[in-house]
Formats: structure tokens, C-alpha cells, sequence
């Protein structure tokens, strides 16, 4: 193993959200890291030092490091070969028919990767792979003649999008899906600086790390819907979910993280992944399985349809014609990311209804607009909200529990909140005169 004074040299493949972040933690870990992507464009923007997402602290992080030459980015496999003993693949795996993970970019990956391998070296799987896969994936591998010496682990990755940086660096826990004390000797190595701080380092087999992934997810997917179940039951009877999740989270064993109830989780992850993790477990029959995450699923998107029918209630009984103002568009605050983005679903609902709809949000309005042209766009709150019937708070962006509602009250039409994320100061509101309406309570 090629080992500098400063630390392994390594190789990143893959330049997206996961590849980036890793290749310019890895650096600041004090390794060698080449980061390589097939997409030509990509690899340019990385070596001007741009990063083409909003991440928090990230851009600050790759100018350093492309300083420090720690890190370089290339777009050719023979250099990845050249460089280094070990290789993190991090392609994505988006969804797939029948909400099965398609695998395409790992297979492109391994086979774009494995030609240009030489002598003892580790592949280093980081992506979220349906469980099964890590080992196919090795036995592929070690088939190809000349590569008996190339060995596979698995080590998934946990980090937030908006916290990424800082889950990188300092990760809950690190796992390390490995086939052999020399795969793990060589991934302690390589993430020594948080072990040595204290950062649970677990070694298992491949198949248990691939699995600790997506039942995390999965378990965090199916917390909020659970909780997002619980509001329902609170608009039945007349309670409120607030509370109840307040005394519910003062239960050590529960928790209060990831019971905040209101529109529900979306984003380029949960929702992928427990809809793979269905697929896998119908793949094995595993009915119960794939029974709860399909109701996790199915109560998560009941949310969105529930914040449609709210407006609609605010808006008198018919949205057609009805002017809404929509407060934030990403998937959840301190990301521009609208993949599978619970407010860009409800402002597609609204306008097949006939609303009007004008939204706004800090950072994610161009790539909503990509995605949602029809859409009216705003660059300021007030702007958003002038002359609108019914106002809609979705992403619950910190600027917009800064707002003063008697402000806004002077250029509203009609003064309606809708806080389908619960986290606006209903009190602070009412007092300057507006009707509140949140999920979770009647
Ligand atoms: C999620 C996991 O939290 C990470 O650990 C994992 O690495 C990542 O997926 C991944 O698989 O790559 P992320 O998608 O960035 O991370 O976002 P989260 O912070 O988990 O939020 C997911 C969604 O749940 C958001 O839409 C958020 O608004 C929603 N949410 C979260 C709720 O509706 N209620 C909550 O109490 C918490």
C-alpha cells in the first residue's frame, strides 16, 4: 500500500453529491485523493472549484484542498488505476422500475474501473446498493483473470444533504462491510482520523453493511410517517400532534429527532430507498416487509394530499382561480435540492386544481423552475405573498420563522397561513391577525 507522510493515496469515483463531498472530506482527512467522473463538465467545474449544489462549508473545502494539492480530478479510469490501492465507488442509484434501485452507474462503474486495476487493491462501495449486491459485485471481480488480488467492502455513507461536510468528518459511526482483517486494516487506515476521536468504527460482513444503510433509513422513514400517522388521529379527535410529539420525545427510548410531524420527508434518498428496500424485500417474500414500507410510503404521500386539502378548506371549498403564495421549494431546509420534493408535489397538485401558484425559496428556485416552469417564481417573501389567498409554508427555511407576520399582513389579500411543517409561531401569528391552519390539529 502506497502510504505519503500525509496519509493513503486514494481514488474517488464519481463526482455527484456523495462523490464530491467524500473526495474533498477524504482530503481534509490528509489523504491523497484523485476524484473521477465520466462526465467531462463536471470535473472542470470541480477543478475551477465550483461545486454545482448548495452544501454549506463545502466550496470553502474544495479551494482548500485544491490549494493544498491534495486533491485533483481527472475524467480518465487509467489515472484511477495509476494512482492509488483504494478506490470508494460513489455512483449514483436511482430508482428504478418498480421502485427497484437501478444499478446501471455501479455496473458502468466496476466495468470502466476493474481494466485498469493492477496487484492487491481495495474497491470501496459507498453507494446505497439493494443488499446482495456488494458480493455479486465481487465475484464479478475476481472472475476477470488477473484481478484474483483485487478485493470489495462495503462502506455505506450517512451523511445529510445541508450537513454533509460536518457528518463526513465526524460521522456517527463508520461501517465497514468487509471480506478480510487486511479490507479492514486498510479502511481503519484510511478513516483514522475520526476513529481516533472516538467515532465507532464496526466491521461486519458485506451483506450486514449493506443492510445497515437501508434499515436506516428505512427506520427513519417509517419515524416521521409514523408520527405524520399520529397526526391524522390528532385531526380525528381534536388533539395535537405538537404536544404529543413533544411528550413522546422526552421518552429516551423514542426520541425527539425525526418526529417532527407536517408534509413529510422527499429528497434524492428516503424516498428511493425504502421503495428499493420494498422491492428487495418482494424479491425475497418477505411480505410484512415490504408491507410496512409501502404504508410508511403511502402515509408519507397522504400528507402532501392532506396540505391540498387544508388550502383548499382555507381557500373557501375551490382552488380555481385562487391566488397561493408557497413559501420554500426544496425538500428540506439548507439544501437547493427539489428532488422528490414534497412542496414541488403540492404546488403541482394546486395548479391541476386551478390555483394560482407563486412560490418562493432562498436558494432552490432554479433548479424548482427547471422541473416546474408553469410555476410563478418570486425573489422576496413579500413579493410571493402580495395579494394571495391563502399563503403555504413548506420548507421550513430558518428565514422564514425570521418573518414578521404584521408585515406581511399590510400586503397579503387574504390572511390564511398553512404551516404544513408545524414550525412557524402560531401565537406570534394569530396575534397579528392571521388564521392558522396546520396539520395535526383541528
Ligand atoms: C437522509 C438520511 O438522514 C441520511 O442519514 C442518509 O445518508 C441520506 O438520507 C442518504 O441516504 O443519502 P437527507 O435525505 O439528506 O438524509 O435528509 P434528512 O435530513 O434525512 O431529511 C429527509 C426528509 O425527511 C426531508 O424531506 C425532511 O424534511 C423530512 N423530515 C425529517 C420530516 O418530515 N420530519 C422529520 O422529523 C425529519
Amino acid at each position: 500500500m502506497s502510504v505519503t507522510p500525509k496519509g493513503l493515496r486514494l481514488t474517488v469515483v464519481g463526482t455527484g453529491y456523495l462523490g464530491l463531498t467524500h473526495a474533498v472530506c477524504m482530503a481534509d482527512l490528509g489523504h491523497e485523493v484523485l476524484a473521477m467522473d465520466v462526465d467531462e463538465e463536471k470535473i472542470a467545474k470541480a477543478m475551477r472549484g465550483e461545486v454545482p449544489f448548495f452544501e454549506p462549508g463545502l466550496e470553502p473545502l474544495l479551494h482548500k484542498h485544491l490549494d493544498s494539492g491534495r486533491l485533483r480530478f481527472t475524467s480518465s479510469y487509467d489515472q484511477v488505476g495509476l494512482f492509488g490501492d483504494l478506490h470508494f465507488l460513489c455512483v449514483g442509484t436511482p430508482q428504478g422500475a418498480g421502485g427497484a434501485a437501478d444499478l446501471k452507474y455501479l455496473h458502468a462503474a466496476v466495468e470502466g474501473l476493474t481494466p485498469h486495476l493492477t496487484g492487491r487493491c481495495l474497491v470501496v462501495g459507498k453507494s446505497t446498493v439493494p443488499v446482495g449486491t456488494a458480493r455479486q459485485v465481487a465475484e464479478r471481480v475476481r472472475a476477470v483473470p488477473g484481478l484474483e488480488q483485487v478485493e470489495l467492502a462495503w462502506n455505506p455513507e450517512f451523511l445529510r444533504e445541508g450537513r454533509a461536510v460536518q457528518d463526513s468528518l465526524s460521522p456517527d459511526r463508520l461501517v465497514f462491510g468487509v471480506c478480510s482483517p487486511w479490507a479492514e486494516v486498510m479502511l481503519r487506515q484510511a478513516y483514522a482520523r475520526p476513529l481516533a476521536a472516538g467515532v465507532p468504527g464496526l466491521a461486519m460482513d458485506l451483506e450486514t453493511a449493506e443492510l445497515v444503510k437501508v434499515a436506516a433509513n428505512a427506520f427513519l422513514a417509517t419515524k416521521i410517517s409514523f408520527i405524520n400517522a399520529m397526526a391524522e388521529v390528532c385531526e380525528a379527535v381534536g388533539a395535537d400532534v405538537l404536544q404529543l410529539a413533544e411528550a413522546l420525545g422526552h421518552d429516551e427510548r423514542i426520541g425527539r429527532r425525526f418526529l417532527a410531524p407536517g408534509l413529510g420527508f422527499g429528497g434524492g434518498c428516503l424516498p428511493k430507498d425504502i421503495r428499493a428496500f420494498g422491492a428487495v424485500a418482494r424479491q425475497l417474500e418477505i411480505g410484512s416487509v415490504a408491507d410496512l414500507l409501502g404504508c410508511v410510503d403511502a402515509i408519507n404521500m397522504g400528507r402532501r394530499a392532506r396540505v391540498v386539502e387544508l388550502t383548499r378548506e382555507a381557500a373557501g371549498g375551490s382552488l380555481a382561480g385562487r391566488r397561493v403564495a408557497v413559501l420554500g421549494l426544496a425538500f428540506k431546509p439548507d439544501s437547493d435540492d427539489v428532488r422528490e420534493s414534497p412542496s414541488l408535489d403540492v404546488c403541482d397538485r394546486l395548479t391541476r386544481e386551478g390555483a394560482v401558484v407563486t412560490a418562493h425559496d432562498p436558494v432552490a428556485i432554479p433548479n424548482a423552475a427547471r422541473i416546474s416552469p408553469v410555476l410563478r417564481y418570486a425573489d422576496s417573501v413579500p413579493a410571493t405573498v402580495a395579494g394571495a389567498d391563502v399563503v403555504l409554508h413548506l420548507t421550513e427555511w430558518a428565514d422564514y420563522r425570521a418573518i414578521d407576520p404584521a408585515a406581511l399582513a399590510t400586503v397579503v389579500g387574504q390572511q390564511t397561513i398553512v404551516d404544513a411543517r408545524c414550525t412557524l409561531d402560531t401565537q406570534l401569528w394569530q396575534a397579528a391577525n392571521w388564521t392558522v391552519v396546520r396539520p395535526g390539529r383541528r
